[in-house]
């Protein structure tokens, strides 16, 4: 349709790179782009903390889970919901400072919008992405590895690099819902409708299962019974506590 939306749709996670340094010019450029995201009241609530440091990476990656993409990757981000300036600027006006649910939230959402534009930036030029949100295994111990300040709040990894071709071949992209299931028209679908589209869903995210090698008998596990167990049950449940003892109230 256009370039922009041509590179929108090309996206996939890449997790294997050459071992070509980002030069600091592009890595700029890319976070200047994502400077220029909308943001909420321009509050700009967020940061990105380049790890350039080997035994930093080293930890990052383990207790991200073991990832080797956050080592090996020629660049990677720590990316923050960062309200740190406005206790800044409130401690220097001598005011009270908002902490409570819709600050974090907002914040969230504004490193969320920041980190995509740096994305797209990144993919414009060539380069893969790989988000991790593994680092939230365990904030406690990225808290103490980086020394970070209260009111910072950590949120993905991003890895950056130029991907490594494998096989020749660049990974499979991995198919969305259909249009229909996320675009409605004045009210939200019935539930017939919705299961409707997630049935249609997973038949094709079969297909793909499929082509990626995935054996017959583990084609059962389509995208709606992987996300039924996906939220089973509580995921990271430590974080609230952590983002808590770092000045979030989140209430
Ligand atoms: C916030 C966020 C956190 C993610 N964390 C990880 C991660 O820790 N490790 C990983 O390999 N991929 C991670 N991903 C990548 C997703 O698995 C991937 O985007 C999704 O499966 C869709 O695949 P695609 O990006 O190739 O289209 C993350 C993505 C997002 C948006």
């Amino acid at each position: 349709m256009n370039p922009t939306i041509d590179i929108l749709n090309a996206h996939r996670s890449v997790r294997t790179f050459t071992a070509d340094p980002v030069p600091a010019e592009h890595l700029e450029a890319a976070v200047h782009a994502g400077q220029m995201a909308s943001t909420s009241s321009a509050v700009q609530a967020y940061c990105a903390i380049d790890i350039t440091d080997a035994d930093t990476r080293r930890e990052i990656a383990e207790l991200s889970g073991g990832q080797a993409q956050v080592e090996s990757a020629p660049t990677f981000l720590l990316v923050c919901a960062d309200t740190r300036r406005h206790r800044l600027a409130a401690i220097d006006a001598n005011q009270p400072h908002d902490t409570r649910l819709e600050a974090f939230l907002i914040a969230a959402i504004d490193a969320s919008l920041f980190a995509q534009n740096v994305v797209v930036a990144f993919e414009s030029m060539g380069y893969g992405i790989c988000y991790i949100g593994g680092i939230r295994n365990d904030l406690p111990r990225l808290d103490a590895l980086l020394g970070l300040p209260e009111g910072v709040y950590p949120l993905f990894g991003l890895c950056v690099g130029t991907p490594a071709a494998r096989d020749g071949a660049t990974p499979l992209q991995r198919p969305r819902l259909p249009l229909g299931a996320v675009l409605m028209q004045d009210r939200y679908h019935d539930d017939e409708t919705m299961r409707a589209h997630m049935q249609d869903y997973d038949d094709g995210y079969r297909e793909y299962l499929r082509e990626r090698g995935v054996k017959d008998s583990q084609l059962a596990a389509a995208w709606s019974p992987r996300m039924a167990e996906y939220h089973r049950v509580p995921r990271r449940p430590a974080l609230a506590e952590h983002y808590i003892s770092k000045g979030a109230r989140l209430d």
